[in-house]
């Protein structure tokens, strides 16, 4: 008997055609929007396999009702806070996940909106259609420059080495902070700093850590008003990284420039949130990894790691490698 497959969104067109081709009795959510939870939990129930994507909520209770049988969960995303990853550990389910592959589409919008942002291109943009464009001005939508400034990235991983790599053509002082020092720091030219020594110091700060109780709003309050009130803030990890009424309240009352957000409490962000009527915000729809060819090369290695669950191989990419070990006594 094949496995059962259950899929929770259409993929890009590869992806599928590997999929149709593999052994398995494969059942596709064909809506646009997410499956809802507890038609996940519906859907789920008896399958071998479950390839999510990040909007999909995969909890203890989840997984009872899905049972004992499911070999694999494979995400079509880097990070995996929506997957509880315990449970799954305890359970001994691996957690495929599409690390890499993604690293330089993010850090390309991540570039694109510390320049946005700081240039303030949809501010001037939307001043241009409305006709309030009535001359050039010496400082007509003036900001700051991000060639010459210091860039603080929180977290060095494979997508914040990427953004330092770019950083590099822009003559930028770059800091950093990680728990721990990175080796690859030193040929980026990044230098290790304090968070605090970070948040006090840099022009812009960019947020690159995943999001675990430990980094849960790491940009609070405090964090917000050691930041120079020309810094600017961007975000590509995750909303929860940073508090944003915290941030709502410190670009309105100027403690800090400005923010570049792709990433936000709750996705989607209504269209109504007071963050969105600020001048000062570029906001975007969390598409930091919605390249082409980056959102193929995902989708890929998302079936590869699900295919390899089903087969009992390890996955090439397991976001819980710790189900591999054996129990300590
Ligand atoms: C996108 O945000 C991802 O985690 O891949």
């Amino acid at each position: 008997m094949s496995p059962s497959v259950f899929v929770t969104r259409m993929l890009p067109e590869p992806a599928m055609e590997r999929l149709q081709v593999a052994d398995v009795d494969l059942e596709v959510w064909p809506e646009p929007d997410p499956p809802s939870y507890e038609t996940l939990l519906h859907r789920a129930r008896g399958r071998h396999g479950l390839l999510t994507l990040l909007t999909d909520r995969i909890d203890a209770n989840l997984l009872d009702a899905v049972g004992p049988q499911l070999q694999v969960i494979s995400q079509m995303a880097v990070g995996v806070d929506n997957i509880d990853l315990q449970a799954c550990t305890e359970r001994g389910i691996p957690v495929g996940h599409t690390p890499g592959v993604l690293s330089d589409a993010v850090a390309d919008l991540t570039i694109g909106l510390m320049i946005a942002t700081a240039r303030r291109f949809f501010e001037a943009a939307a001043d241009l259609k409305a006709g309030r464009w009535r001359t050039w001005s010496p400082m007509g939508w003036v900001g700051p420059d991000l060639h010459g400034s210091t860039v603080g990235i929180i977290g060095l991983g494979r997508i914040g080495q990427a953004v330092a790599r770019r950083l590099q053509g822009f003559n930028v002082r770059i800091l950093y902070h990680n728990r721990h020092q990175h080796p690859a720091a030193d040929a980026l030219g990044a230098t290790w700093v304090t968070l605090d020594e970070l948040l006090a110091t840099s022009d812009f700060v960019s947020l690159h850590c995943p999001y675990t109780p430990d980094t849960h709003h790491l940009i609070n309050a405090d964090a917000l008003a050691t930041m120079k009130p020309t810094a600017i803030l961007i975000n590509t990890a995750r909303g929860g990284v940073v508090d944003q009424d915290a941030l709502l309240k410190a670009l309105r009352e100027g403690s800090i420039l400005a923010a570049g957000l792709d990433v936000f409490t709750p996705e989607p962000l209504p269209s109504t949130h007071p963050l969105l009527t600020l001048p000062n915000v570029v906001a975007l729809p969390h598409i930091g990894s919605a390249s082409i060819s980056t959102r193929i090369n995902m989708a890929l290695m998302a079936v590869d790691n699900l295919l390899a669950g089903l087969a009992g191989q390890p996955l090439p990419h397991c976001a819980n490698p710790e189900v591999y070990q054996p129990p300590t006594p």
